[in-house]
């Protein structure tokens, strides 16, 4: 019987561990745990002494079940092809993956593997497969330069790379196996590269590194022995983006990563066994992790996965899907929403979406006019709307309200979840009951992250120095009811169309383009992708801008980093505003770039340059 969430609720808080200990309970572990936490501020180790696997909590343990023969997945890809495969397929298809890594490929527990691969069936394979033999995956968005994913395989160390032949997006080929080759050229730690023929285009291989997928398979055993694992030895690592120009390699465990992903998805989602559920986030991001792979198949859900673009071929293409595949569960970003609000409600009048019962937001902010649109025009009004905050550190839902049990606020994420502890407290760490502050987690969850791969001192710097409790990064503010509205980064980390990325990162791009002396980047509100990037830039002395000097450098960084990344505008200045110690105000750049007063300028070497700016702003951004 399931618990109601009153009970949930009361029961975390009477005893928030023996809460956590029953969650864990729900999952199958090899040997039971002695202690549920052991915590040393800021390291915590959950279900300690307790050993399990991640595949077999998402397969093994349904098969002999009416599981077994359930859709586990449901994809279509971007040309309209369909594949099912059921939990004893998928189960199947993992562990020979998994027998190929170990034998082939040697591949051990505690070794990392760099996953780089469009969104399909083997991309789920490839991460079961990893968790099955213990080895630490760490999947790159497929839309990551070589340069990215380069950086990233360097920074864990990985030794093998799966990727595809190529991914479909809007039509055209993503040439993922090209992007591994250019990555791979500045370095040789990697021994092996296998390709998933996915559109059956011609790659080239490069004899004794790349090998295909198909054959390996074909020669392999069906069954392949589970790892099994302590409850924190690592189950991945996921890169994200912080304040300085290196990217994080976020560390998760396996118990308590688990725990959290099977429940959390469980009461937020209110899965019931015949739900077809879709969350539209990419593998590469940890909504893809916990919400398309890890927390759903350990429930024995449906999980649909798709392709492509949503609005290709036609700007229908969500709800054609929707539609098609009776999707009851739909999971995506505000910046989706509002582009299909944009883009107008005949496309989804256009569809019969009566199979919908419950929609989710996820990413950044969901300002309420996009709110109302999906509950209205998706929804048909009687879908509720989980607005879900959390991110890749917290491993999984944190705030949110639960459907048809707590009343839902536009513009609200809501209430921490059971066994979530979460506070609004001012800089000096004291409780702001009601109104505005910085948001903490303030004890710890089994899902959090466990540090930063390779540099322990930089975990504590960036979570724990900030408040005496873990620090998110977002500014947010509170109602009488105690539901969280989330305000924003309040660090110099900025929300893309719900992709996370860093202002450093950009700037150093900018600044490793021949010519550019120095760059500063702010995000500036927009409509439909929540900020938009704006780069300041100066020249090298003698340098002269090109006509189409501000294309060459967003191609730039689009090409350094990756398409996320690629800045709205450059605004060429011949100066940055700074203080007298040298140090940039991007205070004064992110009014300008609004429109709004520049603020207090009295401590400025150059005040002159605010006026200079206001006008190199209006003729670029041409908006003002
Ligand atoms: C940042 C985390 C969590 C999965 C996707 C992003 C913002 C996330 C919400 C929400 C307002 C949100 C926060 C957070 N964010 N969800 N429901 N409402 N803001 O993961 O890349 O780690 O980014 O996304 O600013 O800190 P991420």
């Amino acid at each position: 019987m399931t618990p109601s969430i009153t009970t949930l609720y009361q029961a975390a808080q009477d005893d928030r561990l023996g809460f956590w200990d029953a969650q864990a309970k729900t999952l199958v572990w090899d040997t039971p745990w002695h202690t549920v936490l052991d915590w040393q501020k800021p390291h915590a180790k959950w279900f300690v002494g307790g050993r399990l696997n991640a595949s077999v909590n998402c397969l093994d343990r349904h098969l002999g079940t009416p599981t077994a023969n359930k859709n586990a997945l449901i994809w279509e890809g971007e040309d309209g092809s369909v594949q099912t495969y059921s939990y004893a397929r998928l189960a199947e298809e993992v562990n020979r993956f998994a027998h190929v890594l170990t034998t082939t490929f040697h591949v051990k527990k505690g070794d990392r593997v760099t996953i780089y691969m469009p969104l399909i069936p083997q991309l789920v394979v490839a991460v079961l497969a990893c968790a099955r033999i213990g080895a630490i995956h760490s999947v790159v968005f497929g839309g990551f330069s070589a340069l990215s994913l380069r950086d990233r395989i360097e920074d864990c160390g990985s030794k093998l790379v799966i990727t595809a032949d190529g991914g479909r997006r809007r039509g055209q080929v993503v040439p993922l196996k090209s992007i591994v080759d250019e990555a791979l050229s500045t370095i040789d730690t990697v021994q092996d590269v296998i390709v998933v023929s996915h559109l059956g285009i011609e790659v080239p291989l490069q004899s004794g590194r790349d090998v295909l997928y198909e054959p390996l398979m074909a020669k392999a055993s069906p069954y392949c022995p589970p790892q099994s694992m302590d409850s924190e030895d690592p189950l991945f690592i996921l890169y994200t983006s912080g304040t300085t120009g290196k990217p994080k390699g976020i560390v998760h465990t396996t118990g308590g990563y688990l725990t959290h992903a099977a429940f959390s998805t469980k009461l937020v989602f209110d899965l019931q066994p015949e739900d077809i559920y879709w969350c539209t986030a990419d593998i590469g991001w940890i909504t893809g992790h916990t919400y398309v792979v890890y927390g759903p198949l350990a429930n024995g859900a449906t999980v649909f996965l798709y392709e492509g673009s949503p609005d290709y071929p036609d700007k229908d293409r969500f709800w054609k899907l929707i539609d098609t595949h009776k999707v009851s569960i739909f999971y995506t970003a505000p910046t989706a929403i509002r582009a299909c609000m944009k883009w107008g409600d005949h496309h989804p009048n256009a569809h019969d979406l009566s199979s919908l019962r419950l929609l989710g937001s996820v990413g950044e902010p969901i300002n309420p006019e996009a709110w109302r649109w999906y509950h209205k025009v998706i929804g048909n009004s009687r879908c509720p709307i989980v607005d879900t905050w959390w991110q890749t550190e917290t491993g999984g839902i944190m705030i949110t309200t639960l459907p048809g049990y707590h009343r839902m606020k536009p513009g609200y994420a809501g209430l921490p979840l059971p066994g979530i502890e979460a506070k609004i407290v001012g800089e000096d760490g004291s409780e702001v009951v009601v109104g505005k502050g910085l948001l903490t987690l303030n004890e710890p969850w089994p899902s959090m992250l466990r540090g930063i791969w390779g540099d322990p001192r930089r975990y504590e710097e960036v979570y724990w120095s900030t408040l005496p409790t873990y620090f998110a990064g977002d500014g947010a503010s509170k109602d009488q009811d105690g539901h969280v509205m989330i305000e924003g980064r309040v660090d110099d980390v900025l929300n893309v169309a719900g992709h996370r990325i860093g202002t450093m990162e950009v700037e150093s791009a900018l600044v490793d383009y021949n010519g550019v002396a120095e760059a500063a980047v702010v995000g500036v509100p927009d409509d439909i992708k929540g900020q938009a990037i704006v780069a300041f830039i100066t020249l090298k002395e003698g340098v002269v801008f090109a006509e189409d000097g501000a294309t060459l450098l967003k191609n730039w960084v689009a090409s350094r980093i990756g398409a996320i990344a690629r800045p709205t505008w450059i605004i060429l200045t011949p100066e940055l505003p700074k203080t007298r110690s040298g140090k940039i105000m991007r205070r004064v750049l992110k009014n300008s770039a609004q429109g709004l007063p520049a603020g207090d300028v009295s401590t400025l070497a150059n005040p002159d340059i605010v006026e200079l700016l206001r006008a190199q702003i209006s003729a670029t951004m041409n908006r003002l």
